[in-house]
């Protein structure tokens, strides 16, 4: 299944971004229900709801041995073990998990790199970045939300909303967190915004970040929250080239012999510049603490108080056979 976006690529600009305008296809994954019959047999699929988790086997020594080791790739991994709720965090099998495999060490560094932008953008907003207090954080395209377990450990009084299509993922450690909790949405459906909107219900400062976005997805959010009046700020880190948006960025990337991630980051950049509001801040930010190659955030801090433009964001059009993943 694949489903579109209401912008479309074409020539390259002075920048070398891809001038965005037209539409774009990127491969949905399959709603859960379907992806939820196809893996029945998968006893390890238990959702945010409920469901017997797989047990883990690693205890939490040899997680902290696995990432002590590792300490010299990044400061993050040393910022972590030396947090005061490592311990609660690990003594818990169903957190404890998702530090058991050697990806998830890769996971650690993008989820401090994402916190620090939520701190940033925060601070930026005037709200509590410190303890998150009063503050909704969406972990938007989470997947299993390392990142937003992690955000609600390092903001313990914000509420940490993690946002994915697929509602199948082992979730059962957003139980083990007061403050976290998930939601499955499909980022361009018609009802997003309400649901993100519901979500955000009572919270003083609304922000997001979303990390390894692939194809379309990045280009969603950054209209959606630039549009409409769902967000204060957000980032977004942007992945794999997928769709047609990542055809046109590869093609403009061989034609400038420059790196297809550089002008993704550009070309995002660029429909952030123009989608945003006067006033707004739009930046481009590159954590090199990251242990992966893909490491910029395009975000956006909303200038607060000012008037959200009267343009509406058109629900994506789903276009079953197409997209060019
Ligand atoms: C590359 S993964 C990134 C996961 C996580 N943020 C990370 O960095 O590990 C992309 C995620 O986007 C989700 N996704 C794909 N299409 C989506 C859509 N239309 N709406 C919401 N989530 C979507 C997928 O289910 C997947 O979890």
């Amino acid at each position: 299944m694949a489903s579109t976006c209401d912008v479309v690529a074409a020539s390259e600009t002075a920048s070398g971004a891809v001038a965005l305008a037209g539409r774009w296809t990127y491969n949905v994954p399959a709603p859960s229900s379907e992806r939820a019959a196809r893996h029945e047999s998968d006893r390890s699929a238990a959702s945010a709801a409920g469901g017997e988790a797989r047990r883990c086997t690693v205890p939490a020594a040899t997680v902290i041995e696995r990432i002590r080791r590792h300490v010299d790739e990044s400061p993050y991994y040393a910022r972590l073990l030396g947090e005061p709720w490592i311990d609660e965090l690990l003594a818990d099998d169903r957190m404890r998990r998702l530090f058991g495999r050697s990806k998830s060490r890769k996971e650690i560094t993008e989820a401090y790199a994402a916190a620090e932008q939520v701190r940033r953008m925060l601070r930026a907003l005037g709200g509590d970045s410190e303890r998150g207090r009063g503050a909704v954080v969406f972990d938007v395209c989470s997947g299993r939300g390392v990142g937003a377990l992690l955000l609600s450990f390092l903001l313990p009084e914000a509420r940490v909303v993690m946002v994915d299509v697929d509602g199948a993922m082992d979730l059962s450690h957003v139980q083990a967190r007061p403050n976290l909790a998930f939601c499955e949405l499909d980022l361009f459906s018609e009802g997003a915004p309400a649901v993100l909107r519901a979500a955000a219900a009572g919270a003083s400062v609304r922000v997001a970040t979303a990390m390894h976005l692939c194809g379309a997805l990045s280009p969603r959010l950054i209209t959606l929250a630039c549009r409409l009046d769902l967000l204060d700020a957000f980032v977004c880190c942007p992945c794999c080239l997928k769709g047609s948006l990542g055809t046109e960025v590869k093609a403009a990337s061989r034609r400038q012999s420059r790196d297809p991630h550089a002008v993704l980051l550009d070309t995002l950049l660029a429909l952030a510049q123009r989608e945003a509001a006067d006033g707004d801040d739009v930046g481009l930010f590159i954590d090199a603490h990251m242990c992966s190659p893909k490491n910029g955030f395009v975000g956006v801090v909303k200038r607060r108080g000012a008037a959200q433009p009267a343009e509406s964001c058109e629900p994506c059009e789903d276009e079953p056979g197409g997209g060019a993943a």
